[in-house]
């Protein structure tokens, strides 16, 4: 297998999304796309690879919607794990697994990993107050409890977090807390848990992410403002009814703390994934050999889990390889305001594809993608790059080359004569622009890879100008052969530079080229792969136009 810097295999994660309502454009944007692009490249250019995601089954979100509705917690994680699995598989997502955290696989390794830290002593008990709800007999951990951020004074701020600044916080510390459920104040009660000691490991975090060349600026400031403010330790457990167990005998009542499991999830999907594959021991390879090259994509509010906290717990382990990068997206808003099932402001996958074609969704959404900065959804934006780029430009490449081809050689690949200097220029350009492209695959550039591959079907639209073949089939027959020969040798280009964002297009194009995956290769894209004289397939419409009335809600 190909090295990729050190490194001889990659292991790729993309947060793992809570099954308590359906997945919105915002994670596809934040987490999902970048990664699945970046897997498939790495796939198409040889390399060991696999790409873990799945759903967060635990956790006050899941245990709150169930109360909410009257139902059990079972009864809603099953109804949208299979939801939103079946989503991503609609939408191209190249997950080896998509599996999810009710398993007794992770309930395993989760209780393991628990237990590897306890033993070593690391965890401390502690005694704390805690606010509790009377009404409802329950400790209000997490978000259970909302009330005013003591930070930024959001009065919607949960017991875990402000969704206004991004504090982390603890229940004790919001200002009027009421509970989410009743509303009522609660009262302060004692309770024990375990700490996990992050404080202790703020040295040790602050120099492997000081080591890091290569992250993002806007992860490293987020790492080096809660440096400054100091990390604290975590109470890893838990007083509620939804969750695993803790695995230590006098806890009875108490789970493991959600964000301290949900990670492990990576691993214990790997563990399932590997079993499956009939390899059972194969897993450890991707999480236990330094040659692994461990990457998590992620939204910039879950920074704070995959560069500190799991990090520091495998720190702490000392079995696991730690992340390579954390390359953490900003938001996708939708026009305007930040995506947020919990609010119901968000545009659903599946109902998107009800739609749109997959393509389009990926497309619109990658090269929007917030990378850098927040950035804004629009229907008339997916629309426009549909209409625009996919159709005019890509769709009309490779449409108006078989085209032409079905028409004057028979729908067979022409021979080629002799290369004319503008023939050899786009030719001989597709060396320097796949290494181009590949090389913003591998810095998580994901825009500028789209942009260039696209840079690339507009420099063959300007040969199919320029070289005029509707011309030239009068004046040399041999002359145009060369032309579409070249055009079509482009188009089987496209295929596999266009994989990473638009896989089912690139599906297509190969079927219309009729070869099969024998050169599917990121090596080959910049290679002649067609024979004169192969018989191409009947050509399809790539990509219809989307009308006004379709993108009115
Ligand atoms: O924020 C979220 O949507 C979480 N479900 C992400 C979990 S990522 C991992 F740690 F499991
Ligand atoms: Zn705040």
């Amino acid at each position: 297998m190909k090295k990729i810097g050190n490194y001889n295999r990659i292991l790729v994660t993309s947060a793992l999304t809570y099954a308590n309502g359906h997945t919105h454009l915002g994670h596809i944007a934040g987490s999902i796309l970048p990664a699945d692009m970046y897997v498939r490249y790495l796939r198409l250019a040889g390399y060991d690879v696999i790409y873990i995601c799945g759903s967060d089954e635990y956790g006050t979100a899941i245990e709150m919607s169930a109360i909410k509705e009257g139902i059990t917690p079972e009864t809603i994680i099953d109804k949208y794990h299979f939801a939103n699995k079946k989503a991503y598989e609609d939408l191209g997502m190249s997950f080896d697994i998509y599996s999810r955290t009710s398993t007794e696989y992770h309930r395993k390794a989760s209780q393991d990993f628990f237990l590897n830290l306890y033993n070593k002593g690391l965890l401390s008990q502690r005694t704390e107050k805690q606010l509790y709800s009377e009404k409802e007999g329950r400790f209000l951990a997490d978000r259970f409890v909302i009330g005013t951020c003591p930070i930024c004074g959001f009065e919607e701020a949960t017991g875990d977090e402000c969704e206004n600044c991004g504090s982390s916080l603890s229940p004790l510390e919001l200002k009027k807390p009421r509970s989410k459920i009743t509303g009522d104040t609660p009262v302060v009660k004692e309770s024990t848990h375990y700490y996990f000691p992050l404080a202790s490991y703020q040295d040790k975090l602050k120099e492997w992410i000081e080591s890091k060349t290569d992250w993002k600026p806007n992860v490293v400031n987020y790492c080096k403002g809660w440096f400054k403010t100091g990390l604290k330790d975590r109470a890893i457990t838990r007083d509620l009814d939804w969750g695993i167990p803790v695995p230590v005998e006098g806890n009875d009542g108490k789970v493991i703390y959600v964000w301290f499991e949900a990670p492990i999830g990576y691993i214990s999907n790997t563990i399932e994934l590997f079993e499956g594959r009939g390899t059972p021991d194969k897993w450890k390879d991707y999480w236990q050999k330094e040659d692994t090259k461990l990457v998590h994509f992620l939204g910039k509010d879950n920074i704070i889990f995959h560069a500190i906290f799991f990090p520091a717990m495998l720190m702490a382990h000392g079995d696991y390889v730690l992340a390579d990068n954390v390359p953490a997206n900003e938001f996708m808003n939708l026009e305007g305001s930040k995506q947020s099932k919990s609010k119901g402001h968000a545009i659903y996958v599946k109902d998107v594809l009800t739609k749109f074609n997959p393509d389009s969704i990926r497309y619109a959404i990658a090269s929007n993608m917030p990378e850098n900065k927040d950035t804004d959804f629009y229907f008339e934006d997916l629309q426009a790059k549909n209409n625009n780029e996919l159709g005019a430009i890509l769709g009309n490449f490779v449409n108006r080359t078989f085209v032409f081809c079905e028409k004057y050689f028979e729908g067979k690949v022409p021979e080629s004569g002799k290369f004319e200097e503008i023939d050899s220029n786009i030719t001989g350009s597709l060396i320097s622009y796949t290494q181009r492209i590949a090389s913003y695959y591998e810095n998580y550039k994901f825009k500028d890879a789209l942009s260039e591959t696209m840079n690339l079907v507009r420099d063959a639209n300007k040969y199919f100008n320029d070289t005029e073949p509707w011309k030239a089939v009068k004046e040399s027959k041999e002359r145009c052969g060369t032309i579409i020969n070249i055009c079509l040798q482009l188009c089987h280009t496209f295929a596999i530079l266009f994989n990473p964002v638009l896989p089912f297009t690139s599906e297509k194009i190969l079927k219309m080229i009729g070869t099969g995956k024998e050169n599917f290769s990121w090596d080959r894209a910049s290679e002649l792969c067609l024979k004169s004289g192969h018989v191409l397939n009947k050509p399809e419409i790539l990509f219809t136009k989307i009308e006004d009335s379709e993108i009115e809600f």
